[in-house]
């Protein structure tokens, strides 16, 4: 796809969103569902048959379902994700009859928990196959608790959605083998990825990871391990992200989706520079672990820089943005601390590295009750090939050497996405003052070299890294965002 139909495309989505925005129902507070004529005629069709036998519907009439069996597929995925609601509080009752054991609340109440990738049922639970092609009112019933009570998700979903589930089951489940049983074919497979996913994806899927970066998960992780959820993602793209192609929307085939299979399965599945580089940022987020409570030991050593809690165990707090601590641009300000850069450490060891996070070297610089071995070696592989020399683009008043236009096409080829045209469209502040990208760019252009280049610990941000972007794309992309507002 072309950049400009991929512009095309984003807006297009943008505008989808907000009108989604705008006819969104609020979960609690279930509007009427906005034209339901299908529901009234039902309910009120006995009346009509007892009073006008002539106006009434012929009797086995099921009023036709309209809605859309896409979304349908992404409702069957993870309806909370896709509508925007929060877990129910309790486990879903069914899954006591689960052959699984222990799984979380949201897992519980996901269809595909239960009725599994290959619509064959999974964790004891029956399959749906036999379903396809039933009258979608009848499995709309079935949604409503007409089998068993304890089915019925009308407390959840308005009847659009119900409604959307109901045809997805009619139309779009099918015997999945179809698709698996093919043989792929890579290559197109890479042209196939390349036209629709590597805007967000990159090249080798590598761009956003989807656990957290001590389990990393990429598309080729899901290919080798569950290639059937990788299918439905395929098929219907990912709840809760309506930019994410849609490949039966987009007319994607069933041999092309083999062959993206295909392709994907020969991808990496791990990206150690950029897990690192999370870790540097913030590995309480990157790893998704609990934070320590006291301060960092060495943090007591010096009285500059005013912060508690876990900002005083970022690897950035201590050692800077530019990896030059006292020596680089936190050497003043209220981030200035005296402590030593590490930017000479990308000579050393993996084994030298680890010896100054497991205490080795210091008993006070520890961190191997938080880091297991493969964590120790991201960081360590980040400190070794992903420390930028940042002075190459950034000078020390804040100034950018690259080309914004250029930036701004990367800009809105991604980043916009989610933080929107102007980048206002996230306030990453807790405080009363917003701060955005714009903010970031101008106040910290260190920070944002760091995160546009390896994203941020915890989300689903792209790694601009692993875009395939250059370093000076990167700080293209800076002297496009310095331009956005910052307040
Ligand atoms: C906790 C497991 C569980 C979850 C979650 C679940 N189901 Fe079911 N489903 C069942 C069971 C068990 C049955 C068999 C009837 C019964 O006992 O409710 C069933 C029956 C069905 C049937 C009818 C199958 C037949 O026998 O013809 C359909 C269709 C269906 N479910 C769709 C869905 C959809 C769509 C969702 C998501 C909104 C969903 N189910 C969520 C367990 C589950
Ligand atoms: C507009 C950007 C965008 C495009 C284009 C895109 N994706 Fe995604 N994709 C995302 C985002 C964002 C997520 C969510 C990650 C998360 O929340 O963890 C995601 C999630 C996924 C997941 C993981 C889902 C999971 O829950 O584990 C897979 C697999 C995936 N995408 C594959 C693809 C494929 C294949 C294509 C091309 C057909 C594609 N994506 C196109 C943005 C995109
Ligand atoms: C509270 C401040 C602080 C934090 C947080 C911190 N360090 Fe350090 N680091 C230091 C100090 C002080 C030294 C020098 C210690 C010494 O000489 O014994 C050091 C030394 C190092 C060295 C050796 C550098 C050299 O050239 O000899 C490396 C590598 C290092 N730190 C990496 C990291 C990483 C990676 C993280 C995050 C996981 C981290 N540090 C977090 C303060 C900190
Ligand atoms: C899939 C959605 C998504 C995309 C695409 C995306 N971001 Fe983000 N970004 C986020 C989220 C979520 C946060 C965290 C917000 C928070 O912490 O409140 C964030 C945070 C940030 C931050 C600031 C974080 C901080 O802690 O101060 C910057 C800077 C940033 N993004 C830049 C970018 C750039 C540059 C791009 C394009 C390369 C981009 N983002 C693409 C979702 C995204």
């Amino acid at each position: 796809m072309s950049k400009r139909n991929l512009s095309i495309l984003l807006i297009l989505a943008g505008l989808l969103i907000l009108v989604l925005a705008a006819c969104s129902t609020p979960a609690e507070e279930p509007q009427a569902p906005p034209p339901a004529p299908e529901q009234q005629q039902e309910e009120a069709a006995p009346a009509k048959e007892a009073s006008s036998a002539e106006e009434a519907a012929p009797a086995e009439a099921a009023p036709e379902l309209v809605g859309d069996s896409l979304r349908g597929g992404r409702l069957y995925d993870n309806w909370m994700e896709e509508l925007g609601l929060d877990t129910p509080e309790t486990l879903n009752p069914q899954w006591a009859k689960s052959s699984a054991g222990e799984t979380s609340v949201e897992k519980s109440y996901r269809c595909v928990q239960c009725h599994g990738w290959d619509y064959n049922g999974d964790h004891g639970f029956p399959g749906i196959l036999a379903d396809a092609g039933k009258a979608p009112n009848e499995i709309l019933a079935i949604l409503k608790g007409s089998m068993n009570a304890e089915h019925d998700y009308s407390a959840y979903m308005d009847d659009q959605a119900l409604t959307d589930l109901a045809l997805f089951v009619s139309d779009e489940v099918f015997d999945t083998d179809t698709v698996l049983s093919l043989t792929g074919d890579a290559a197109n497979g890479e042209t196939v990825f390349g036209d629709n996913c590597s805007d967000c994806h990159g090249p080798q899927g590598l761009a956003i990871n989807f656990h957290p970066d001590s389990e990393p998960e990429y598309p080729a992780t899901i290919a080798n391990e569950d290639p059937l959820e990788l299918l439905g993602k395929l098929r219907f793209g990912q709840p809760g992200v309506p930019d994410m192609a849609v490949g039966l929307d987009i007319g994607l085939t069933d041999q092309e989706m083999a062959d993206v299979i295909a392709f994907l399965k020969t991808m990496p599945e791990a990206s150690p520079v950029t897990e690192g580089g999370r870790m540097y940022d913030n590995w309480v987020k990157a790893l998704d672990v609990t934070a320590p409570e006291r301060d960092m030991p060495l943090w007591a050593t010096q009285d500059t820089n005013t912060r508690s809690g876990v900002d005083t165990w970022r690897c950035k707090e201590c050692h800077g943005w530019d990896y030059k601590g006292a020596d680089g641009v936190y050497a003043t300000g209220s981030h200035a601390t005296g402590f030593p850069g590490i930017f000479d450490a990308a000579s050393m060891s993996t084994e030298e590295i680890v010896a100054w996070l497991d205490g080795t070297n210091n008993a006070d610089h520890d961190f191997s009750s938080f880091f297991t071995a493969d964590d120790m070696a991201r960081m360590a592989a980040f400190i070794q090939e992903g420390m930028v020399e940042k002075s190459t683009y950034i000078n020390d008043d804040k100034t950018v050497s690259g080309d914004a236009a250029h930036g701004q096409e990367l800009y809105n080829s991604v980043c916009r996405i989610c933080h929107g045209e102007d980048g206002t469209a996230i306030d990453f502040a807790d405080g009363e003052e917003v701060e955005y990208v714009g903010t970031v760019a101008a106040d910290n252009p260190w920070e944002f070299f760091n995160k546009a280049s390896v994203g941020q610990p915890g989300e689903a941000m792209p790694a601009g890294l692993n875009l395939g972007w250059s370093l000076q794309d990167i700080a293209d992309l800076l002297a496009f965002a310095q331009t956005l507002p910052g307040k």
